[in-house]
């Protein structure tokens, strides 16, 4: 399976930078985080401003007048880290100009490059002050005063305290600012060690949070206005939190829980391995409302041979049938995926064998990457490294296997009317953007207003990366949600 669906670069209100000494008048200081890579990352850096919060910080969106700049990292593949490396470059100026205006700003490094590389970075980027790994978020503040003594401070212990008993919650304010949808980490780590992954070694062992404590969680957010929740994970359906009533919890037990709650509309979760599929997931997709059809299930190939050497755990065919009790518990299932290519040893055959997949389950979505050595793990060391050459070629292919499968997918919707959840102001003018059940972005015009609202909406044209509607009460009225351009659809 995989840490991340969409992996974003997301900078944003995340947090402020300096820590006052406890007791002392706290300085409003600005903190700027970026965050790179998976949807865990973006939760643990809105966890890092709210745990910062407190301690005087206030976010930004604009790095030049921050007191403490946090890249929050990925190291899943290998751009991810190149960019943080150019990025320390570009915060390196910005830390020179603040010195020139007698202002000291502090760089951190936080997430998964920080834990792969831990003093390195130091060594390697002098204007680094902080290196701090995923489990310790939660002695950031402490850090911070250490940095501002003089020290150079690194820290990527995996703690015996959990950081989730100890980071702030959001206050009502942050999380109305975040939005209508959010995440919730409720479990962390991976156990399966597939061959090409870190995961296992920056996030650690699979733990499952208790799941009282990621109802409190839910019922905050839903008290702020939340009303879509996305569980998340690096193999989030391995959950197996305690339950309040002593019980080992499943995810969809918990999911079962998470849907009482007054105000939570909507769940999904991601992302899943197809190993922990288990009976009771699939019922859940059959008969818990809340639970929308749609799933990021990855496979990352579609040979035997190669998921052997992945380590997988699981065939070709294991994972078609996981995807059929699925459709039979829920037809209209939206699937995405992840896809690598090159890994070692995959011949042509290979690869075909995982673009035949690709058209024979029907992605509503898919993500695929080139094979990417990572230090430390198995496959890096394996024999018969795929050429680069090989890897773009098939890497284009694929992509337009999928990019097929995606249209397909989004034409079946054509016509018909879904629910939409507005979370922003879209594209154009006037418009709003929500995501339909599977998980399309849908642009429709309809007012500010209704921001946090579900509206029936008619899907009217398709194009590349959303859908365009028009609410279904005005259907008889209403022009295209957006100028005629792109139509792509019927
Ligand atoms: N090279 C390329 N892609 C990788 N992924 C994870 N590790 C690597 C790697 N070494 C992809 C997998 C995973 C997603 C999050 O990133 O497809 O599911
Ligand atoms: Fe997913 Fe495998 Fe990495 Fe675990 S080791 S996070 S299952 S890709």
């Amino acid at each position: 399976m995989a840490t991340n669906t969409g992996m974003t670069d997301e900078t944003g209100p995340a947090a402020a930078a300096g820590v006052a000494p406890a007791g002392q008048a706290r300085a409003r200081r600005k903190v700027f985080i970026k965050s790179y890579g998976c949807q865990m990352n973006v939760y643990d850096s809105h966890r890092m401003a709210d745990t910062l919060a407190p301690e005087g910080y206030v976010e930004t969106h604009s790095p030049a007048d921050a007191d403490l700049v946090v890249l929050n990292t990925c190291h899943i593949r290998e751009k991810a880290a190149e960019k943080v490396y150019s990025e320390i470059g570009r915060m390196r100026q910005l830390k020179d100009s603040a010195a020139g205006a007698g202002r000291r700003m502090v760089v951190a490094v936080a997430g998964c490059v920080a834990q792969a590389e831990g003093e390195e970075i130091l060594r390697r980027a002098a204007p680094v002050d902080l290196v701090v790994g995923p489990q310790s978020y939660h002695r950031l503040p402490e850090m911070l005063r250490r940095v501002a003594a003089g020290e150079k401070v690194v820290d990527t212990e995996f703690p015996i305290e959990s950081k989730f008993d100890v980071l702030a919650a959001p206050t009502g304010a942050a999380t109305r600012a975040r939005g209508v949808t959010a995440f919730v980490t409720v479990q962390e780590g991976c156990d399966k060690f597939c061959t090409f992954c870190v995961v296992p070694y920056t996030r650690g062992a699979e733990a499952s949070r208790p799941a009282a404590r990621i109802v409190a969680e839910a019922e905050r957010l839903a008290d702020a206005g939340v009303r879509e929740l996305t569980l998340i994970g690096q193999n989030v359906n391995a959950y197996h939190g305690t339950g309040p009533d002593g019980r080992e919890w499943t995810l969809a037990r918990l999911m079962y829980r998470l849907s009482e709650i007054p105000g939570i509309a909507r769940l999904r979760y991601t992302t899943s391995h197809p190993r922990d599929v288990t009976d009771d997931l699939v019922e859940a997709h059959r008969d818990l409302p809340a639970l929308m059809p749609q799933l990021h299930l990855p496979v990352q190939s579609g040979a035997d041979r190669v998921l052997a050497a992945m380590n997988r755990r699981h065939t070709r065919a294991d994972y078609l049938s996981v995807i059929s009790r699925l459709r039979a518990a829920r037809p209209d299932l939206a699937l995405s995926s992840d896809f690598i290519v090159g890994f070692p040893g995959e011949s042509e055959a290979d690869f075909r064998d995982t673009v035949a997949l690709v058209d024979e389950v029907g992605y509503a979505s898919a993500f695929s990457f080139k094979y990417s050595p990572r230090p430390g793990t198995p496959a890096a060391d394996m024999a018969d490294q795929v050429p680069e050459p090989v890897k773009e070629e098939r890497l284009a292919v694929l992509q337009a296997a999928i990019e097929r499968s995606r249209r397909a997918f989004n034409l079946r919707c054509l016509g018909s009317t879904v629910d939409v959840l507005f979370e922003k102001p879209g594209r154009h003018p006037g418009q709003l953007v929500g995501r339909s059940p599977y998980l399309q972005p849908v642009q429709v015009l309809a007012p500010a207003t209704r921001i946090g609202d579900f509206a029936s909406v008619t899907i009217t044209e398709i194009a590349p990366n959303s859908l365009f509607g028009r609410l279904a009460e005005q259907q008889a009225a209403a022009p295209a949600a957006r100028p005629a351009v792109m139509a792509l659809g019927a």
